[in-house]
């Protein structure tokens, strides 16, 4: 898709951190409205080479910070400041498919940024996709089935093992996902924001979210989706045994073949991000989701993340 991401480029003027958050600050006007017309910004070529540098860098937008610590991120990941963690450690062989930052939970951040330190030889592309331009033209090809998903909304059911497992993407433990140190402070945090649970053999929580909304009004009085499906669809770990990952809210199964529908259209709406070092990219979690491509190759990808409310 032509001009997605918007890219700002430095001219040269920006030679280190504290020059470039000087300038940032002039121009977040301006930045904030890109973000608004294209769903996310590139910034290229300014001196950010470090978690701190990236840390100045997100600061300067005055978001309110949305932690880590708080979030029902089902993914493990490491802090490297207070406001700044790693992206999901899944081993470089697995794909991340398109998704709106925890959206299958009660708290999501509105914007991401991404920054990457580190580029791998060969893939790990960011693939970004427009959401709401998506969701458009899902609508006039199915209008049916949005009407029904936007009507049911959707459940999500997670698995929560009870330790962390680094080599899953979706491997943090139930203590850490609900910040809890017992089964029972477990069972009482999931019962005050409607979740239905039980547990499994092997102390793996299995958590059925309440209904969640699929589709999202957006402050401009357009629609997008706000949801895992295509995620969960292609991604999500099943195993023997667990139940079905995502059904619509009245627990009823989604067709497959609607989804795949999703995919393909999904295609037409998307651009995969290619990093290089010192990139960083703002994106609305809203109007657009992203994933991540496998890679390979001795050099190590490094994109870290700072979320925002
Ligand atoms: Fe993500």
């Amino acid at each position: 898709m032509d001009g997605f991401p918007h890219q700002i480029y430095n001219d040269g003027a920006c030679g280190n951190i504290n020059e470039l958050t000087l300038w940032l600050a002039g121009q977040l006007p301006y930045i904030e409205a890109e973000l608004r017309t294209h769903g996310a910004v590139l910034f290229r070529d300014f001196p950010v080479k470090s978690a701190l540098d990236f840390d100045a860098f997100s600061a300067t937008f005055g978001y309110e910070d949305f932690t880590y610590d708080e979030s029902f991120s089902n993914a493990v990941r490491i802090n490297l400041t207070p406001r700044v963690f790693t992206a999901n450690e899944a081993p470089p062989d697995r794909e991340i498919f398109l998704h709106h930052e925890l959206a299958q939970t009660p708290f999501y951040p509105s914007k991401i940024f991404f920054c990457c330190l580190s580029a791998p030889e060969s893939g790990g592309e960011t693939p970004l996709c427009r959401s709401d331009l998506l969701f458009a033209e899902f609508k006039r090809q199915y209008p049916d089935w949005t009407d029904l998903l936007a009507e049911l909304g959707l459940r999500y059911t997670i698995q929560m093992p009870e330790n962390d497992n680094l080599e899953s993407g979706q491997g943090r433990s139930w203590r850490n996902t609900l910040s809890v140190n017992s089964e029972a402070q477990a069972e009482d945090k999931l019962a005050r924001l409607g979740y239905e649970w039980r547990w499994r053999k092997d102390q793996t929580l299995s958590a059925t979210t309440p209904v969640m909304p699929a589709i999202r009004a957006l402050s401009d009085g357009s629609a997008s989706f706000f949801n895992q499906v295509i995620a969960v669809s292609r991604g999500w770990q099943r195993g023997t045994g667990t139940p079905t990952p995502l059904t619509f809210g009245d627990g009823t199964k989604i067709d497959d073949s609607i989804l795949e529908a999703l995919i393909a259209v999904s295609h037409t709406f998307s651009t995969a991000l290619q990093w290089q070092a010192g990139d960083v990219a703002l994106v609305d979690n809203f109007r657009v989701m992203h994933g991540r491509y496998p890679y390979a190759g001795k050099s190590p990808r490094q994109i870290i993340v700072n979320l925002a409310r």
